[in-house]
């Protein structure tokens, strides 16, 4: 198995340990991952094993019961999510969330924020680059996001969140529900991202899209990590694990 993230560089996320749940129900035993600088990692597992769950915690959505959470090096576990996104955590939520009654533009901008000090190096998010990014979204930028078709508003998220210009990217069913040739534009927009050196955690179910793009993986089993590795790895046990983690 691959060591994680590169060694001897500092990672970007670390959740180390995480307990949560929700009231009496628990639902991470001690989920752990990491994802370093500039890399592609996902979160695997089949439904209601944790991995929205590992999400809300990292965003400051839900508590952790136990468990550190560092961003950049810097405990964020009692963060408040407001604090979480302006310290550079980007989120395309589960559901896309868009503002229904705002127009594409007006979406995009609704939460933008300049680049932080340590990002010097990094082309800012402008609306042009979104435009580049998924020309959709210009054609559409007068429409209110209710008039807009499943895999615009995935863009749409996509973008709303790059315009808070993040150092990490999280997105919850990157894909989920959509067309195939939708997808294709989402994957290939991913990689611009990877390559232009964004960290990125992908959560999806579509793995045969994500194996060339990632570095590394972890498949979430009833809370807690039950495999970890690269796309390398991953291929040459794929038939055990699809056997003893359904995946
Ligand atoms: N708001 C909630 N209140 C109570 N239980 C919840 C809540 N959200 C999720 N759960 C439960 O927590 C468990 C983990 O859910 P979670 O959404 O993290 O799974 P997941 O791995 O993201 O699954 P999926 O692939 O279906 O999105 C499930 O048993 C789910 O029913
Ligand atoms: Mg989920």
């Amino acid at each position: 198995m691959t060591a994680s993230p590169g060694a001897g560089v500092a990672p970007l996320l670390s959740v180390e340990g995480i307990h949560a749940g929700y009231g009496p129900s628990q639902v991470l035993h001690g989920m752990s991952l990491r994802v370093g600088p500039g890399e592609f990692v996902t979160l695997l597992g089949r439904n209601g094993m944790g991995k929205s769950t590992t999400v809300k915690c990292i965003l400051g959505l839900l508590p952790a019961r136990a468990g550190v959470i560092r961003f950049d090096g810097r405990d964020i576990t009692r963060s408040a999510s407001h604090q979480i996104a302006r310290a550079g955590i980007g989120l395309v939520p589960e559901g896309r969330q868009i503002f229904p009654n705002l127009s594409v533009e007006e979406n995009l901008i609704a939460t933008a924020r300049p680049p932080r000090r340590a990002q010097a190096q990094s082309r800012p998010w402008t609306l042009e680059r979104i435009h580049a990014l998924f020309p959709r979204l210009q054609e559409r930028r007068g429409n209110p996001g209710t008039r807009l078709s499943g895999g615009e508003q995935q863009m749409l998220a996509i973008g709303r969140a790059l315009m808070t210009n993040p150092r990490l990217l999280i997105l919850d069913e990157a894909t989920e529900g959509l067309a195939p040739l939708v997808r294709r534009d989402i994957w290939q927009a991913l990689r611009q991202l990877k390559d232009s050196g964004l960290a990125i955690l992908c959560i999806d179910k579509n793995l045969g899209s994500m194996l060339p793009l990632a570095d590394r993986h972890y498949i979430v089993e009833k809370g807690r990590v039950a495999w970890e590795g690269s796309s390398q790895d991953y291929l040459a046990v794929q038939d055990e694990l699809r056997h003893r983690l359904s995946i």
